[in-house]
């Protein structure tokens, strides 16, 4: 930590972090950095962003609630902080929808959140395990058993969470050419978003709304064909519940629906592929854990998705800008400050959880984590994130036997800024026979 106690002339109230940035932290080993931010303080000043850095646990839930009064997610326009540097209009033209979820806030987002959340219902979600999420993971086991071997982050996590979110859309999910499209719109969306609170270099905003434009005509002609909101896919509901998500006052288009297709394809596939990533290495380096999790059936899969979630979620920070002077601890964060709550650390404060760095399937409340943040912009896909991940590592846990990491090939590395994950999986495994 450095003594001093402003950066730039400009008097900062907590400790600053004195280490090679930001972005050297976060693209090394994260657990040392996490730890490094959390000995100097529970909320830390990073010269090389310009934020606030919150790593305790309490206080990141207090973030979280304070969404929306005291924090805005730098996503959300605002004309004090331009997103990205963009003036309104530029901003909008981006994601090509005015009530595109991430981008706003206030009524407009409370009602459309709350679709989110109804509309994902217990109900839905069940079957679209048996129709879609079942079948997909199945299908994708199928490519590589028989060899013994596979890369399991290309053969399968990157594989898997496209294809499941894009069956529960209704597209035809075997098609190799289409998901392939899907998944670099997603990426240019990452890229843009990876500017958040800075300006984005032009390329970037350019490629991003060309894209995800590009997204939507794609989309089109699925959403023309589910019209009658008769479907029991995400588009069909989408179009049934119109009005819900838009609010009555908005003349929406089928460019709308199509929006909100491309927003749910962009959120879902590489947050649930980098989470297989993970969790299979979770599988991979815990010998014995496989049979436990066996041992335990569903139940056990569920608690295992929640700390593979806590303990290596793909989303480690998350930017928000303070909207007043707002107190957090025993520091007062400057009005317009930016703010990085840092989920992941937090998911790992010792003043929180017992054995914080270890698997731990006896957790009391094993949900009690910030992978899906929390607060009224908790991520309104939780439960269709969760009911994915139970069943693409039960398909694993069902197929699989004898899972080791192939020690003759690379061994993985924890990579990744916008969704992090481990990589390569090099796995050698046996057939179980059912
Ligand atoms: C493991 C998988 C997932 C993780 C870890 C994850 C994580 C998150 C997080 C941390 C946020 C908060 C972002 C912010 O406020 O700045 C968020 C928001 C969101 N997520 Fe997810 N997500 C996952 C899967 C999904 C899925 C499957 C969907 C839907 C198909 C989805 C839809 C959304 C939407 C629409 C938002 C914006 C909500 C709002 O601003 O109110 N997510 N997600």
């Amino acid at each position: 930590m450095s003594e001093q106690t402003t950066v730039n002339d400009v008097p900062v109230p907590v400790p600053v972090l004195d280490s090679d940035g930001f972005l050297a932290g976060m693209a090394g080993d994260v657990s040392a950095y996490y730890e490094e931010i959390r000995a100097i303080g529970d909320v830390v000043f990073e010269p090389q962003t310009g934020a606030y850095l919150v790593s305790s646990h309490d206080l990141v839930r207090q973030m979280a609630k304070g969404d929306g009064t005291d924090f805005n997610p730098t996503s959300v326009y605002d004309e004090r902080f331009r997103p990205m540097g963009l003036d309104r209009e530029e901003y909008e033209a981006v994601y090509g929808c005015k009530r595109y979820p991430i981008t706003i806030g206030g009524q407009e987002h409370k009602m459309q959140h709350r679709w989110w959340t109804q509309a994902l219902s217990v109900r839905v979600l069940a079957s679209w395990a048996n129709d879609y999420i079942r079948p997909v993971a199945h299908s994708q086991i199928d490519r590589f058993i028989d060899a013994g071997h596979a890369e399991l982050r290309a053969d399968y996590a990157d594989r898997v969470g496209p294809r499941v979110i894009a069956a529960i859309l209704g597209l035809p999910w075997d098609d190799d050419e289409l998901i392939a499209e899907l998944v670099d719109i997603g990426d240019a969306q990452v890229e843009f978003m990876t500017y958040t609170g800075v300006a984005a270099p032009p390329e970037v905003v350019e490629r991003a709304t060309r894209r995800i434009a590009e997204g939507r005509q794609l989309l089109l002609p699925y959403v023309r064909e589910r019209e009658s909101g008769e479907g029991t896919d995400f588009i069909s509901l989408v179009w049934r519940d119109a009005k819900q998500i838009f609010g009555e006052d908005f003349d929406y288009t089928e460019l709308d629906v199509a929006a909100i297709a491309q927003a749910s394809a962009a959120a879902g596939t590489d947050t649930t592929s980098a989470t297989t990533a993970s969790g299979l290495y979770l599988l991979l380096n815990n010998p014995g854990l496989a049979d436990r999790l066996r041992a335990m059936g569903p139940e056990g899969i569920q608690v295992f998705v929640e700390e593979a979630l806590r303990l290596q979620g793909p989303v480690q920070f998350l930017a928000r800008r303070a909207l007043r002077d707002v107190e957090l601890g025993d520091v007062t964060i400057p009005d317009g400050s930016l703010v990085l709550a840092m989920m992941t650390a937090a998911n790992r404060d010792p003043r929180h959880y017992g054995c914080p760095v270890d698997i731990d399937m006896d957790r009391e409340r094993p949900r009690d984590h910030f992978a899906f943040y929390g607060g009224p912009r908790v991520c309104p896909g939780q439960g269709l994130a969760r009911i994915q991940l139970e069943h693409i590592f039960g398909a694993i846990l069902e197929r699989i036997d004898d899972l080791r990491l192939d020690a003759t090939k690379p061994a993985p590395e924890y990579k990744g800024f916008g969704a992090r994950r481990w990589t390569p999986l090099h796995a050698t495994f046996g057939a179980r026979v059912a």
